[in-house]
């Protein structure tokens, strides 16, 4: 498959970040058993892989603004910004737990043109340009063709310690978990929209996520011939940060469940 210019400069900015990671990911065994444990570690991996990706991306396309999730944003005033979450599942990585990814997204006049998401441990680089398709190293990708709700698999994420809507994620995962055949939490949500894109996963719905988290993943599905949006159509996912993503049949069938009436004792965690 011939990569585009775009494509080419995306992919070297991405698979040098997840050698960055890589090297890091390989020395974090030995900080596991010390008793500071990894986390300063991994948050220093953290930012020199979105520093490798900041400086590849300027220097090959200079002047485009960026949205970074450590660096934040960026406007220098383009037509052009890159999206980027430098090391998605970070809790995977600080764990050992090879299931994370390099995200990054271009956009042009705030639509999204093109799409890379890395995960350096498998060494599977997902890409997407709009009108072009999704595609896995060289395989070009569709999503599950699956209808029967009973027979999928569905990604999604659980909200930890941290986070708050605990209660609504409780309600969603308790309608959702008796029509479907498994629910995946597996902390990546980039990887779980890749794998979506892929047919892995056949669903995938979370809440609180970010732009950087979504964004290349939101163009991967889409040019797999999936259906992504906020579970309310007249919600914006990036406003909300409120995801579901999943072949037309699927999406259609989960958006109803998940827009069932929350009961009167979680109306207060909404806000
Ligand atoms: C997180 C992952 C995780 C999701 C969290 C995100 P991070 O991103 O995507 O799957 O459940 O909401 O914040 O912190 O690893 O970049
Ligand atoms: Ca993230
Ligand atoms: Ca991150």
């Amino acid at each position: 498959m011939a990569r585009s210019a775009l494509m080419n400069v995306m992919v070297t900015a991405a698979t040098k970040a997840g050698r960055s990671l890589t090297r890091d990911f390989n020395e974090l065994e030995n900080l596991q058993v010390s008793l500071k444990g990894p986390g300063d570690f991994v948050s220093q991996a953290d930012l020199k892989a979105e520093k490798t990706l900041r400086d590849a991306l300027n220097k090959a396309r200079p002047g485009y603004s960026f949205l970074m999730e450590e660096g934040g944003e960026i406007d220098s005033g383009s037509d052009y910004r890159w999206i980027i979450d430098p090391l998605d599942g970070t809790t995977n990585f600080l764990h050992s737990n090879p299931f994370f990814a390099v995200s990054l997204a271009l956009e042009h006049n705030g639509q999204l043109v093109a799409g890379v998401i890395y995960n350096p441990a498998s060494e599977e680089l997902f890409t997407a340009e709009k009108g072009r398709g999704a595609f896995l190293n060289d395989r070009r990708l569709r999503v599950a063709a699956r209808t029967a709700l009973d027979e999928c698999v569905i990604a999604s994420g659980i909200p930890a310690l941290n986070r708050r809507k605990h209660g609504i994620a409780l309600f969603e995962q308790r309608n959702l978990m008796s029509r479907v055949a498994g629910i995946r939490a597996t902390g990546s949500a980039a990887l779980n929209l890749a794998y979506v894109a892929a047919g892995r996963f056949d669903g995938y719905w979370e809440s609180d996520l970010h732009p950087w988290d979504i964004a290349a993943g939101l163009l991967m599905v889409r040019e797999a011939g999936g259906f992504v949006s906020e579970p309310d159509p007249k919600a914006s996912m990036y406003d909300t940060g409120r995801v579901l993503a999943g072949n037309e049949s699927i999406h259609g069938q989960m958006r109803e469940i998940l827009n069932r009436p929350l009961p009167e004792a979680l109306q207060a965690q909404k806000a």
